[in-house]
């Protein structure tokens, strides 16, 4: 088996400054996404070694100037889970102190696992976008695996998307729906209105390194019984429904 350290993704392509990072115990990824003309970088999913992550950044010039949680899971953001206590947003605002991006449906549950107060939060709806740069980051809210999940679109001009997808879509997986605030009915939208829209070449980064770090979302239509599936009937039998 690959070590997890090794299996560490930097990419400096153009404008965008871009890492992948495999964090923790659940096979985590986390990531750091900047423009290399601004020196400004977000932090996603920041948990379990934050410092790594802002002194990655930081070592490669990158200052923090935001973090943005795909959902309000433990494991993506800190708090206690599963007799862990892992670390997360309240350990970033100790370390460099930022705005946290959440999608509005997924604020509270953020704010309640991390201990973060309102104010710590920009609240977001789906389609916004942060600019860093050169570097377009949209935030696409795809419920399912939990109310307010959302994945990252990063767009730099003549360059394929990059789509942080969260526990939304996996490599030849999507996220479970039995947890509270699973919606299976919202997943199928999610995984079929919203992301098999975007285009063949876009690269899928998950948010947890299960099968290979990243593969193209054509690739995925190919072969992800998810998003293979061609009716919701099918997909809700699928997961057992
Ligand atoms: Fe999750």
């Amino acid at each position: 088996m690959v070590p997890q350290r090794d299996r560490s993704l930097t990419l400096a392509d153009g404008d965008l400054y871009f890492v992948q990072e495999p964090v923790g115990e659940m096979a985590n990824l986390a990531y750091v996404i900047g423009s290399r003309a601004t020196r400004e970088a977000v932090l996603v999913d920041p948990a379990w070694d934050v410092e790594s992550l802002v002194t990655r950044a930081q070592q490669d010039g990158m200052r923090v100037v935001g973090a943005l949680a795909t959902h309000y899971h433990q494991d993506h953001v800190g708090g206690q889970i599963f007799g862990l206590s892992i670390e997360g947003l309240p350990r970033l605002m100790e370390l460099a102190p930022v705005p946290v991006h959440v999608h509005a449906h997924e604020a509270e549950g953020v704010r309640r696992v991390t201990g973060l107060s309102a104010g710590d939060f920009v609240v977001h709806q789906g389609g916004d976008v942060l600019e860093l740069g050169g570097v377009r980051i949209r935030l696409l809210h795809t419920p399912g695996h939990t109310p307010g999940s959302q994945c990252f679109l990063v767009e730099e001009a003549g360059r394929p998307a990059r789509l942080v997808s969260g526990d939304t879509l996996f490599l030849n997986g999507c996220g479970r729906v039995d947890l509270p605030g699973g919606d299976p009915e919202a997943l199928y939208r999610s995984l079929h209105d919203v992301l098999k829209q975007l285009p063949d070449d876009t690269l899928v980064h998950p948010g947890h390194l299960y099968a290979e770090p990243v593969d193209s979302l054509g690739a995925q239509k190919r072969t992800n019984p998810y998003l293979r599936v061609a009716t919701l009937e099918a997909f809700l039998g699928f997961l057992g429904y």
